[in-house]
């Protein structure tokens, strides 16, 4: 009840909020979407889980949001929400279908854009198919406050340039020695490409209350010492809680079938910091034109 409580004065502030025009980061000058890529060093971190779930919840609270899925060799988004992609940004850029035609409707009016490889090839597509992609992409600005990207395992080009073309970064680790090696390795990559971009931390898979807190403080540390150049924000923790994969198993994210659980009051714990948190580096064309804009460049 407290949790269903929280959530009402959420979106009763957000959307007094989003009428005055007035919460920073949230529409706050025009129609910018906010896009945000999410990516880890380590796979089997939680990166899908969290995007979906974190997309729901901000949806909860009266943002409006859409996810790219980006994950080309593991793509499962459209698993976790028990939907079969007809098409995808592939047939976009071959021009066959228009973006509208390949928008996934989720649970609580999230959008999620099928990747295929047609955001990948960016950098190989011809004149056309490109202008085709990024005018076509240009209408994603209307659809979202929030564009969540989720990305591949790996330090991959792609995912590095897709870090560095978004708005904002968030870094998916658990307390896995090998999860934080890898999540430093990447920041590391971020920081040497001279990426001026705040990092969110999120720790997954937490046991214990402080666990999530103390991790974070050793990642800073490190990242005081060796990268000086990066900024670091803790977003927040997610306990490991049976719900998570159970609710996998049941093809339906566990933000709308276990509401009450530890998973779903952190997602909606790193909701409201998300939304409520204003952008740190102003890029300086923003949303996803920007994006576009930023990652052709690459
Ligand atoms: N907080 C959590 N508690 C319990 N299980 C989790 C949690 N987060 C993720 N998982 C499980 O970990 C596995 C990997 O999650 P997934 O989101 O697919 O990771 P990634 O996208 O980083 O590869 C899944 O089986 C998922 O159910
Ligand atoms: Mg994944």
């Amino acid at each position: 009840m407290i949790m269903t409580d929280q959530a009402e004065k959420l979106r009763a502030t957000f959307q007094a909020r989003e009428r005055e025009n007035s919460l920073p980061g949230f529409r706050d000058s025009g129609r910018h979407a906010r896009v945000f890529t999410v990516a880890s060093g380590k796979g089997g971190v939680g990166k899908t889980s969290l995007v979906v779930n974190l997309g729901l919840a901000l949806t909860r609270i009266g943002c409006r949001v859409v996810i790219i899925d980006a994950d080309l060799g593991l793509a499962n988004i459209d698993v976790m929400i028990n939907t079969v992609p007809k098409y995808n940004l592939a047939d976009v850029v071959n021009g066959s279908k228009n973006l509208q035609e390949i928008i996934i409707k989720g649970p609580l009016d999230l959008k999620i854009v099928p990747g295929g490889s047609g955001l990948f090839d960016l950098a190989n597509l011809d004149r056309v198919k490109r202008t085709t992609l990024l005018e076509q992409f240009g209408e994603l600005e209307e659809e979202g406050d929030f564009i969540l990207i989720d990305t591949s395992a790996g330090i991959s080009r792609n995912v590095v340039s897709f870090v560095g073309a978004a708005d904002d970064f968030i870094l998916v680790t658990t307390p896995e020695p090998t999860a934080l090696t890898d999540a430093y390795s990447m920041l590391k990559v971020i920081s040497e490409r001279g990426y001026k971009k705040k990092s969110h931390v999120v720790v997954n898979l937490t046991r214990g209350v402080s666990q999530g807190q103390k991790i974070y403080n050793g990642l800073h540390r490190v990242v005081e010492n060796y990268l000086p150049a990066m900024e670091l924000n803790y977003l927040g923790d997610v306990r490991y809680d049976p719900v998570v994969s159970s609710a996998v198993h049941n093809f339906c994210p566990f933000v709308i079938s276990h509401p009450n659980s530890a998973a779903s009051t952190a997602l909606s714990r790193i909701a409201w910091r998300i939304a409520a948190n204003g952008e740190a580096e102003m890029p300086s064309t923003r949303g996803i034109a920007g994006f576009i804009d930023r990652l052709r460049k690459q």
